[in-house]
């Protein structure tokens, strides 16, 4: 079989079933049972097959669905992103399957496979990790993919993101032109591209003003509310407390500022606090938190605007476009000069 495609026969041959019990696998247009249906996903994925084209086509044209994998759609940062996604979406035609990977890089591959079986038109993607393993494959199948937001290792993928490097620096230049020296850091996952970044603007940032780096004084957590507690916990037990702190997001910025809040502590009067996001809630908490924006209507709108002219073919420019936007510094009432009452 070398040089050629596989075909729906080949397919059925590995999975030992007929074409038509692969057809009906695949367009769910019949009960299959649990083990065949496995073994048939097990076959397709083995062999890369893709349904011929012209098959597609002449079956129905383009499925008109576009599959979104997010890490966590709970997150106000996701949830806003994947609203425009679908709202827009919408409008030119294409429904929207929501995937959540919950940060689980298994449930993120099984998502792949799913909405490769299902032979959605395109992805806008959201990592959860950086293994691109699975992501080689739905690439070579020549289903068009956005990578949103988190950078991952692919050639040849359109992605689009911030310069977090850049929101870190400032972030942590801010608290530093407010007279801070002792600035801790709440950082997200490390293994994201995202929070690595913003780690190292913070540092960037601290070594420009010739300030010590204490790495007592950056803590991790993962993005949720609950991480910036206890990670603020651990900064406020140390025998030197910090006078402001950088969340890497919004959400664990709230959690620092009810640990904060739990020790007795005011906010910004003891401590300052900067998140980054700029999600909704940030401008209705009381202190209104100070942040770096993410454009993210922007990102999400240029993600599914260009996700669609791919897979309509209408992109005149086949090479892979990367675009990084800067972020943006929003100054509220969470952070303030130090030694100020
Ligand atoms: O709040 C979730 C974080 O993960 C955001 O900062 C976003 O950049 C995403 O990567």
């Amino acid at each position: 079989m070398a040089n050629q495609l596989p075909t729906i026969n080949d397919v059925a041959k590995l999975a030992e079933t007929s074409a038509t019990t692969v057809s009906h696998v695949i367009n769910e247009t019949r009960f299959v049972s649990p083990d065949t249906k496995q073994r048939v996903m097990d076959a397709i994925r083995a062999l890369g097959y893709r349904p011929n084209s012209m098959a597609r086509g002449l079956r129905s044209g383009q499925s008109k669905t576009i599959g979104l994998i997010v890490p966590d759609n709970s997150n106000p940062f996701f949830a806003e992103i994947l609203r425009i996604i679908e709202n827009y979406g919408y409008s030119k035609g294409y429904s929207v399957i929501l995937c959540n990977s919950d940060g689980d890089v298994n449930k993120e591959i099984a998502y792949t496979e799913l909405l490769y079986a299902k032979q959605v038109d395109g992805i806008v993607f959201i990592s959860t990790n950086n293994s691109t393993e699975h992501l080689e494959k739905l690439t070579d199948s020549g289903i068009p993919m956005i990578v949103m937001d988190r950078d991952v290792d692919l050639t040849d993928t359109d992605v689009i993101m911030v310069d977090n490097y850049q929101g870190g620096y400032a972030a942590t230049q801010y608290l530093i032109q407010l007279g801070h020296q002792r600035i801790a850091c709440i950082a997200g996952p490390s293994l994201l591209t995202p929070s690595a970044d913003r780690v190292k603007g913070y540092r960037q940032a601290l070594e420009d003003a010739g300030l010590p780096y204490d790495e007592s004084l950056v803590v991790s957590g993962d993005f949720q509310v609950d991480s910036g507690e206890s990670a603020m916990r651990v900064l406020l037990e140390g025998k030197h407390r910090p006078t402001a702190v950088f969340a890497c997001n919004d959400l664990m910025a709230l959690g620092a500022m009810r640990a904060i809040r739990e020790a007795g502590l005011s906010i910004p009067q003891d401590i300052s606090v900067i998140g980054f996001d700029d999600i909704a809630l940030s401008s209705y908490i009381s202190p209104t938190l100070t942040t770096i924006a993410q454009p993210l209507k922007e990102m999400a709108r240029a993600s599914i605007e260009m996700l669609i002219t791919r897979i309509q073919g209408e992109t005149v420019d086949l090479q892979a476009k990367r675009r990084v936007l800067p972020t943006e510094l929003i100054i509220r009432e969470s952070c303030m000069k130090i030694g100020e009452d």
